[in-house]
């Protein structure tokens, strides 16, 4: 009999970070989800909006990426809830758009601390629990804008490349930890963060891209799961965006 393994998805409560909980669940992991805002602030009845059918739930922790103390305490109650991981996949992330110039300097740090230097010490945190095991795994949510850029998102493409570089550093550690590192780096995916864009937005990124439709978070979970098993791939990023080409 196989061992259950144990995976931490962080910003589990919708979106990409759901959908991946969702697969976990359904493959058989135990799935820890993160969840940062409490439900009340979020409009739901639970962490994962009660919508989980015939998936099992996660287990939830409360994490900020907006603050070292909330990560110090969402690392020790992972560690009582899990003992050891066989996973991370750090889905958790925000945007916040604009004219570069025009932001003040508190908006560009937060969304640096948050996508950049949260999922970086939170990684860095977790890592010991991940150590002894020979398979374990590490999945990093970038974007395209991380790879090839996006104009209008100067912070948020600096934080996800800042990610993929991050990713690099950790495959290379495999030789002393075990632990493979991989990043997902999806184009437009259908979630509350894409749904103000507007309708010719959406026709753009739709004719841009080659399979003409736009991604739904199932598609960036399929990634996730194939680096999770994926023992001879490391340091590499997966675009997921249908073949977008500008
Ligand atoms: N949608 C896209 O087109 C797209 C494209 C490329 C990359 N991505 C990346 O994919 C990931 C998931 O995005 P999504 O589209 O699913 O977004 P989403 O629907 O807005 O969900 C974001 C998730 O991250 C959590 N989160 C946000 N800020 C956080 C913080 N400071 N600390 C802890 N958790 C935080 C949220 O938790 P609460 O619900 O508790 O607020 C939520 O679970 C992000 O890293 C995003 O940058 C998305």
């Amino acid at each position: 009999m196989t061992a259950v393994k144990t995976v931490v998805v962080t910003g589990a409560t919708r979106g990409i970070g759901k959908a991946i909980a969702d697969r976990l669940g359904h493959a058989g992991w135990r799935v820890i989800g993160t969840y940062r805002r409490e439900p009340r602030e979020r409009g739901r009845s639970s962490p994962g909006g009660g919508a989980i059918s015939r998936v099992p739930m996660p287990a939830f922790v409360r994490m900020d990426l907006g603050s070292d103390t909330s990560i110090a305490v969402a690392t020790r109650a992972i560690a009582a809830l899990a003992g050891r991981l066989d996973a991370i996949v750090n889905n958790a992330g925000t945007t916040d758009d604009g004219a570069f110039l025009a932001m003040e300097d508190g908006r560009v740090a937060a969304l640096l601390q948050a996508n950049l230097f949260g999922t970086i010490r939170l990684t860095e945190s977790l890592l010991p629990l991940l150590r002894s095991r020979p398979d374990a795994s590490i999945v990093n949510i970038a974007s395209l804008a991380g790879v090839a850029g996006k104009e209008g998102q100067v912070p948020y493409a600096a934080s996800k490349g800042g990610v993929i570089g991050f990713t690099k550093l950790l495959a290379r550690r495999t030789r002393g930890t075990g632990v493979r590192a991989n990043a997902v780096a999806p184009g437009f995916i259908a979630t509350e963060m894409t749904r103000t864009l507007d309708d010719d937005m959406v026709r753009h990124i739709v004719h841009g891209t080659s399979l003409r439709r736009i991604g739904e978070p199932a598609d960036v979970a399929d990634a996730v799961m194939f680096l999770l098993g994926a023992r001879y791939v490391n340091g590499t990023t997966i675009k997921v965006d249908g073949g977008f080409k500008r």
